[in-house]
């Protein structure tokens, strides 16, 4: 079977590729590399020992897209592709409407056009604003959102939602990811920004390393065990592993379905920082600075939908994200820049 992984080049996807190859599966890889680098398709390759078919393509060239959808007979699409930097989307909201939006109709007018009726779309806990209660189950009411890269996910959803009501023979996953760190464990893949990370947890690793002086924690008056923000960090080979279910899922033919993937675990800014000192043996020096504009004080998911329905749970823990995350860090200085 074949799937087609668009942003196939970056974090989430790369970590994706090696399950999706793991499991036999071939992956056919589309990515502008506007954030991303090359390297990474070839590190995947070589953890896995398995080939991508890779075309650095822009998703708003429907040309270029086009190339893809005739070369290719395509089972499935993993929709990672997108811009993602909440800051930069309030500086830029064209350039995040034209990408996001325009780059997912160019896809879905491609499956139309070769017939090609399962995707995976990449959603985030973004859409649900600040929740009224946690943990946030699926249900719970989507809107609020506070930024123009947040929009983007909730009217993509929208979109591909008014697609299969029109068209019951599409399937779509909506997955909703909550906070996701961490690399694979062999150092070789693993985040990459450029730039001052906006992230909390690159942002961490890069202090450790020595490259910045301190970590700037956003807040320490919300109404949170310690004061600082709490979400829900997942590990992201079990965001990957989410995937693989998702595809299965979708051959079962289920119509739209939604889940939030997470651990269900809420840590603090602090925690993060204590279990990151363990994980890398150093202090890892921080202030605290005023509240970040937009954060919400509290988030994590009720991630039980997804047990039940797909037989997905996060294996991994805190600490192993963090272990994890400092592997790539100290073995990749410069991400995947020699
Ligand atoms: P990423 O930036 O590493 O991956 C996105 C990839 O899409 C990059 O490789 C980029 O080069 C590519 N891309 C962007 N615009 C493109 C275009 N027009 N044509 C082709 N390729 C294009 O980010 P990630 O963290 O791996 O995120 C993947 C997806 O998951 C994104 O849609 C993101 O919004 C979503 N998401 C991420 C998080 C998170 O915290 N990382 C949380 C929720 C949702
Ligand atoms: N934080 C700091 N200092 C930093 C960076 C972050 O204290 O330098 C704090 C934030 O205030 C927040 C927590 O660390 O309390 C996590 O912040 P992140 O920027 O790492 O993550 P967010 O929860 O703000 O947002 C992320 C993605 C969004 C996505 C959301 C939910 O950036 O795109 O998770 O999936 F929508």
């Amino acid at each position: 079977m074949t799937i087609l992984v668009t942003g196939g080049a970056g974090f989430i996807a790369s970590h994706t590729n090696v399950e999706l190859l793991n499991e036999g599966y071939d992956v056919i890889a589309m990515d502008n590399l506007c954030n991303s680098s090359k390297e990474s398709i070839a590190r995947v390759e070589a953890i896995t020992g398995k080939k991508i078919k890779f075309y650095e393509t822009d998703m708003r060239d429907l040309d270029g897209l086009e190339k893809i959808f005739k070369e290719n007979r395509i089972d499935v699409i993993i929709h990672f592709a997108g811009l993602k930097a909440v800051g930069e989307s309030c500086e830029k909201p064209y350039e995040y409407y034209d990408n996001n939006i325009t780059g997912t109709l160019n896809i879905v007018k491609m499956m139309k056009k070769y017939d090609v009726k399962k995707i995976v779309f990449s959603s985030s806990a973004t859409v649900y604003g600040e929740p009224e209660t946690v943990p946030i189950t699926e249900e719970a009411k989507v809107g609020g959102v506070t930024n123009p890269y947040g929009r983007t996910k909730l009217m993509l959803e929208e979109i591909l939602t008014d697609i299969y009501k029109a068209d019951n023979s599409f399937d779509v996953a909506l997955l909703r990811y909550f906070n996701p760190i961490g690399a694979h464990e062999s150092g070789m893949i693993g985040e990459a920004p450029n730039g001052i990370p906006n992230n909390l947890l690159p942002y961490v690793a890069k202090v450790a390393a020595g490259v910045l002086e301190k970590v700037n924690v956003f807040g320490d008056d919300y109404p949170t065990p310690d004061g600082t923000g709490v979400r829900d960090y997942i590990h992201v080979v079990d965001l990957a592993r989410g995937h693989v279910c998702a595809v299965k899922k979708l051959m079962e033919h289920p119509g739209l379905v939604i889940y939030n993937l997470g651990t269900g675990i809420g840590y603090s800014v602090l925690d993060i920082i204590k279990n990151f000192e363990k994980a890398c043996g150093k202090e890892i020096p921080y202030v605290i600075a005023p509240r970040r504009a937009g954060d919400i004080p509290t988030c994590y998911s009720d991630p039980s939908k997804a047990e039940r329905e797909l037989g997905w749970k996060a294996q991994y823990g805190i600490e192993k994200m963090c272990e994890d995350a400092w592997r790539w860090q100290s073995k990749n200085p410069n991400g995947y820049d020699a």
